[in-house]
């Protein structure tokens, strides 16, 4: 159990939730985000905050069963901060007014003007007479609680900023913690100061209390770890080791569908640099067989999914007293695949590393990343002493290129994919950009196109290049490539792979689109 400081963030289930973490984490303050159902009187009782957040949500304080904080969190005495609906639950508790939206509502950009400076959350905030702000609410406060005081307005939300310095209650309806809000990480780390948070909390630190935890719930247990090859398995790993040494056994699962010498890779990885017991399973024929003839995205990462379990299955059978399975999974896998009534948001794809997971696939799950996004993942990995060439990869999904091959896959589709895909990674490379782009990869398209080769009539496969940046894998831009670079790409592409005649840039950003093709 960590020593540190602790903040709880009470989810009622806002897409943006994760963000206000990722704010106060940037502050090294330690919290913890936990579905407002969890958070019991038995619950605070334990934990213990030194302040508490209360986040956004879809719902509406007048809905029947609507999300709520159990009455006591304001008595405990620590300061609370509401974000948009967590504001019109501060004032529906506390004994003010909330009313429907009926055309006050608001989405979108912005702009708040301060009544009051002097308040300690505002410290510093406004660089300009009015602040812009990222608003989305359909309902509104309509009058504040007793003891409190509007401190902000904006056009729309009349109670855009109140508080209660008294018993240091805040509640504001933007979201201060969505880069759309450009100073919002400012009103959280006043309110983190006002609480009395030091900023202590740093990778070290969290490298020990992953430690402490692995340990207390391994106990003398063996545990069996899916190495993929990306950053987070491979920092899962090094991490378990770190608690556990040789009681780990890192499986890595070569479903055929990696790309160019990435098997050889890390293997060599792990066994020569890390002394980390580790099991090749080259079980490529299992996977592209039972992926035959299908295009269905979903069914294809149902399949890979249940096949790995299968595949792990059979490892830990074969380890004596393996218990525990370890993955890498991070925050926002996490975030994107659950889906429960007033929590986080809708499942977008079954992300391998958890919807396939049977429950009753008898191996409990270590999954030390969880809270972590990516660059953290990263941060830590620096810290395990992880080769910088290796923590600085892109991000590489466990369905690997399954999903870069949207239709039926084909060794032969596969072949081709890898061999331009290494193309445009040189390239990348070449040009010094790798470190600027958060992923970048090849989907192979499944249409052939017509070209002329020479004399000839070519009649191959068309390819998209995808470059994004990103901060977390959850919102993207594509990269502005220079056209020389990607005139000059696709000539190399099209020169040096045989089986590719066409070559498109794919500039969709996230949303709408997402990162990978399926
Ligand atoms: P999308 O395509 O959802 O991807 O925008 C966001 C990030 O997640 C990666 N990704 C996955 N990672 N298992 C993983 O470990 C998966 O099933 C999976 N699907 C997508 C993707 O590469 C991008 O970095």
């Amino acid at each position: 159990m960590t020593q540190h400081d602790r903040l709880l963030i009470i989810d009622f289930g806002s897409q943006v939730t994760q963000l206000i973490a990722r704010r106060l984490r940037e502050l090294n303050v330690y919290c913890e985000i936990h579905p407002f159902q969890n958070v019991t009187d038995a619950f605070l009782a334990d934990f213990k905050p030194k302040a508490v957040i209360f986040s956004g949500g879809p719902s509406s304080v007048f809905a029947d069963g609507a999300p709520m904080p159990p009455k006591t969190v304001f008595d405990l005495g620590v300061p609370i901060l509401g974000i948009c609906y967590g504001q019109q639950v501060m004032m529906h508790c506390l004994g003010g007014k909330v009313e429907r939206g009926h055309g006050t509502a608001e989405f979108g950009r912005a702009y708040v003007t301060p009544n009051d400076n002097k308040l300690p959350l505002l410290k510093d905030w406004f660089e300009e007479a009015r602040e812009q702000v990222w608003m989305s609410h359909g309902d509104h406060v309509s009058a504040i609680a007793p003891g409190f005081e509007v401190y902000g307005t904006s056009p729309n939300a009349p109670f855009a900023i109140t508080a209660d310095p008294v018993r240091n209650f805040y509640a504001v309806q933007f979201h201060p913690e969505v880069h759309h809000t450009p100073n919002g990480k400012k009103v959280y780390e006043n309110f983190v100061r006002l609480a009395g948070f030091t900023g202590d909390w740093t990778m070290g630190a969290y490298r020990n209390d992953a430690i402490a935890k692995i340990r207390e719930q391994v106990g003398d247990k063996k545990v069996i770890c899916g190495l993929s090859g990306g950053v987070d398995s491979s920092v899962a790993a090094v991490l378990i080791h770190e608690a556990i040494g040789d009681q780990l056994t890192c499986v890595f699962v070569d479903h055929g569908l990696l790309r160019m010498n990435e098997a050889e890779e890390v293997v060599s990885m792990f066994r020569d640099n890390y002394n980390i017991p580790l099991i090749h399973a080259d079980e490529s024929d299992l996977f592209l067989g039972a992926l035959e003839g299908m295009s269905d995205p979903e069914q294809k990462r149902k399949t890979i999914g249940k096949l790995f379990i299968d595949v792990f299955q059979k490892y830990a059978n074969e380890i004596e007293g393996a218990d525990f399975l370890a993955q890498g999974t991070l925050y926002p896998d996490v975030i994107e695949s659950v889906s429960f009534s007033g929590g986080p948001s809708v499942t977008i794809k079954s992300h391998h590393n958890v919807g396939g997971l049977p429950e009753k696939m008898g191996l409990k799950l270590v999954e030390p990343l969880r809270e972590l996004f990516k660059d953290e993942v990263r941060a830590l990995g620096r810290e395990l002493g992880l080769p910088a060439s290796f923590i600085g990869r892109h991000p590489f999904p466990g369905p690997g290129l399954a999903i870069r091959c949207p239709g039926e896959i084909t060794r032969e589709k596969l072949e081709i994919l890898r061999k331009a895909d290494a193309v445009y990674i040189d390239q990348i490379r070449r040009h010094g950009l790798y470190d600027d782009i958060w992923q970048a990869f090849i989907a192979i398209l499944p249409v052939r196109t017509v070209g002329v080769m020479g004399d000839g009539r070519t009649y191959d496969y068309a390819c998209a290049l995808r470059a994004v940046t990103s901060v977390d894998g959850m919102t993207a831009d594509y990269y502005p490539f220079s056209h020389e670079f990607l005139g000059e790409t696709a000539t190399r592409i099209i020169n040096e792979v045989q089986g590719i005649n066409r070559v498109t840039y794919d500039i969709t950003s996230k949303p709408p689109g997402t990162i990978e093709w399926e």
